[in-house]
């Protein structure tokens, strides 16, 4: 199925309680979203995944939560001050401004892509797209401190602290999550760009000599978790190596991993090869030598930085975009999120098929109960079975388990499983030790299809 338009996922997004705008009732702010109740649990599902496998399941890296807000001086050293900018053109009479970049032709020759006059269009200036505030209670240039525009920073600035007190030897990475600011420009498409983002970034320290070796394996290893851990079809992925001329000030080489998002091949991550700019640069700028002994040749060595920076808020929209499908059932359509179970807001719904009964809503509440210690899982009565089936499908439910009339009796109830629409009759007490067993990938589905659910395709 071709990727669907950006304005479906923005409407099952706001719809089904993902994604909201920011501020909304006092008409939103450009580039800034607010995750809802079911975004949060994906959100924070996407960043266990990338958390447990670069750092609960490997040796050799360790975590990190640092301030937001760092010493002025981290950016004029590591180059932000001075380089993280985009050159931008202004229009002297609707007073918009433009990326020069997205600009066809010279600014003095063109018309202004918003009000059409010619000739108002400024040569281009570099605007810093970092986000200044002040600390401390005068507004003055001593005062002036940054919103981190990267989380990288402080991996490099506690290099030591981390390095000493985890007894560290080369190779080892420092692993962070957590919110960046940028004053983008032109934030868009939805929580494509926006200007405050969410990144997982590692900073990965190697002896200089293995800088290729290391920067291969890590383009090798973030493409296969986009793959095999968060399942985005491997068709809609391509890595795309940096020409030299777009590579950032501190990288040497750079391989991006774009996804086929309907505006086209689109980055979801960079792999960087740092080499040693960003500690030397933090030498130089702080007097204090980062360096580390390097037992292969009793010598002090000022590590190389292999770095794979993906984008929180990217991950969310490609599995949003990924897993949306629509199918045409015998008697309607239906839309489907198709996500990895890990990656589901919500694990199981309970949904009792009659709700003027009050034992058979007695009985699907007490089993909800059960199923929340074992998983996320919800309780959902506002609708005709047909009709909340739906919603949970569309929301990437893997599991339903309906109470019915049937289960005063036998004690059972019928679990439905998302993609196949086929089901299984488990014994109540059963039921939630089978769904976190389903949700973890341990035992194999076994559903048959049902035809008095009218759900047959
Ligand atoms: N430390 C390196 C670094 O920050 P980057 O390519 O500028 O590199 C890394 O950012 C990732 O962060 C990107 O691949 C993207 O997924 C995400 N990202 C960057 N700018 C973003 C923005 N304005 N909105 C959402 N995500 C963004």
């Amino acid at each position: 199925m071709p990727a669907p338009n950006f304005d479906v996922i923005v409407s099952l997004a706001k719809r089904r309680g993902f994604v909201f705008p920011s501020s909304e009732i006092y008409g939103g702010m450009a580039g800034f979203w607010d995750y809802g109740p079911l975004g949060v649990e994906l959100k924070n599902n996407v960043k266990q995944a990338w958390w447990r496998h670069m750092v609960s399941l490997r040796d050799d890296v360790v975590g990190l939560d640092a301030a937001i807000i760092m010493h002025p001086r981290v950016w004029e050293a590591s180059g932000h001050v001075a380089g993280f900018s985009d050159p931008m053109v202004d229009c002297r009479n609707c007073k918009l401004r433009f990326r020069a970049d997205d600009l066809k032709g010279a600014p003095s020759d063109i018309a202004c892509p918003n009000c059409g006059m010619k000739g108002t269009l400024t040569e281009a200036r570099q605007f810093n797209l970092m986000f200044a505030t002040h600390v401390g209670p005068v507004a003055e240039s001593a005062s002036v401190a940054y919103l981190r525009p990267e989380t990288a920073q402080a991996m490099f600035v506690q290099f030591e602290n981390v390095a000493t007190s985890m007894r560290r030897k080369l190779p080892f990475g420092i692993a962070q999550i957590g919110k960046s600011f940028r004053n983008e420009i032109t934030p868009g498409n939805f929580i494509f760009r926006d200007r405050e983002l969410e990144q997982m970034e590692m900073e990965f320290f190697v002896h200089p000599r293995d800088e290729d070796e290391w920067f291969a394996y890590w383009v090798g290893e973030r493409h296969r978790w986009w793959t095999d851990v968060l399942g985005i079809d491997a068709e809609n992925l391509r890595l795309r190596p940096h020409d030299p001329d777009e590579l950032s000030h501190y990288s040497k080489q750079t391989t991006d991993i774009e996804y086929r998002f309907p505006i086209g091949w689109s980055e979801l991550e960079g792999i960087a090869d740092r080499t040693d700019y960003d500690l030397q640069a933090h030498t130089a700028g702080s007097g204090k030598k980062l360096a580390i002994f390097d037992e292969a040749s009793g010598e002090h060595v000022v590590p190389y930085v292999i770095e794979p920076a993906a984008g929180v808020d990217r991950a969310v929209l490609t599995v949003l975009v990924d897993g949306y499908t629509e199918e045409q059932l015998a008697k309607d359509k239906r839309v489907v999120l198709r996500i990895r179970p890990e990656l589901a807001p919500v694990k199981a719904a309970v949904l009792p098929l009659l709700r003027n009964r009050p034992e058979l809503v007695e009985r699907a509440r007490a089993l909800t109960g059960d199923l929340k210690r074992r998983v996320a899982a919800m309780y959902d009565d506002t609708a005709s079975i047909g009709k909340l089936y739906r919603r949970q499908d569309e929301i990437g439910t893997p599991f339903c388990v309906t109470v019915d009339v049937e289960s005063l009796d036998d004690g059972a109830a019928t679990i439905r499983e998302r993609d196949s629409m086929t089901q299984e009759r488990v014994a109540l007490e059963h039921i939630p030790e089978r769904i976190e067993a389903l949700v973890a990938g341990r035992t194999p589905w076994q559903g048959v299809p049902r035809e008095t659910s009218g759900e047959a395709s």
